[in-house]
């Protein structure tokens, strides 16, 4: 079964697809679509999100298709910028900037203080209606310093204690087996490949 994966994060299209692509599935992206729509996301929630821009492109598409929202909580910032992660500080502005911003932040907290969590929640929309959802979460911490070339976004200075290395220096395959996009795209495939069985 086709899916389309409603987003234009390059980030997410290569992580995704290398989850997705089995015999039975098949991912193109709005690129190979053919669709060019920015869908608001004014969701409160992850989940919301989600829903949203998956079933707005199974609508225009009239395909199948899956999407996610995902984002940075950081303790310290009142779990900022959360649903807000894609247009912190504006938009357009570089990762580079925005990540030495919180690094400057958080300038002088101690490690126990610098938890912070990528959240994920994925959802698949069907054309009959039905609505699939999975959500990954990655525990880290906010590090010292911009590491590592991998990944995207807050990933050079995401720290994960638990392989002791910042998210920009996983390869792909690292970062799936660990990451919060991994966790619920994973999920959300084996609830697919359930029903389309
Ligand atoms: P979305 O397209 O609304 O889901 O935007 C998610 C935003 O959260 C991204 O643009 C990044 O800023 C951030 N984000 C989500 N997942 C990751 C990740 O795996 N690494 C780094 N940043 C991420």
């Amino acid at each position: 079964m086709k899916f389309v994966f409603a987003t234009k994060n390059e980030g997410k299209v290569k992580e995704v697809l290398k989850i997705f692509n089995t015999d039975k599935i098949d991912i193109i992206t709005m690129l190979d679509a053919n669709i060019d729509v920015d869908i608001i996301e004014d969701g409160n929630t992850f989940d919301e999100n989600a829903e949203k821009k998956a079933v707005e492109i199974m609508k225009i598409s009239k395909m199948p298709a899956i999407a996610d929202d995902s984002g940075l909580e950081i303790d310290y910032m009142d779990k900022k910028p959360g649903v807000m992660s894609a247009r912190f500080l504006g938009k357009d502005t570089s990762y580079d900037f925005k990540n030495r911003h919180i690094l400057k932040l958080l300038e002088g907290v101690a490690d126990e203080k610098r938890t912070a969590r990528f959240v994920c929640s994925a959802c698949a929309a069907f054309t009959d209606g039905k609505i699939i959802r999975a959500k990954g979460v990655l525990e880290g911490i906010i590090g010292y310093e911009i590491k590592g070339k991998n990944g995207f976004g807050y990933d050079p200075i995401f720290f994960v204690k638990s392989i002791g290395k910042y998210s920009a220096e996983l390869s792909l395959d690292e970062k799936n087996a660990i990451s919060h996009r991994g966790k619920a795209m994973t999920e959300l495939r084996n609830k697919i490949l359930e029903i389309i069985k």
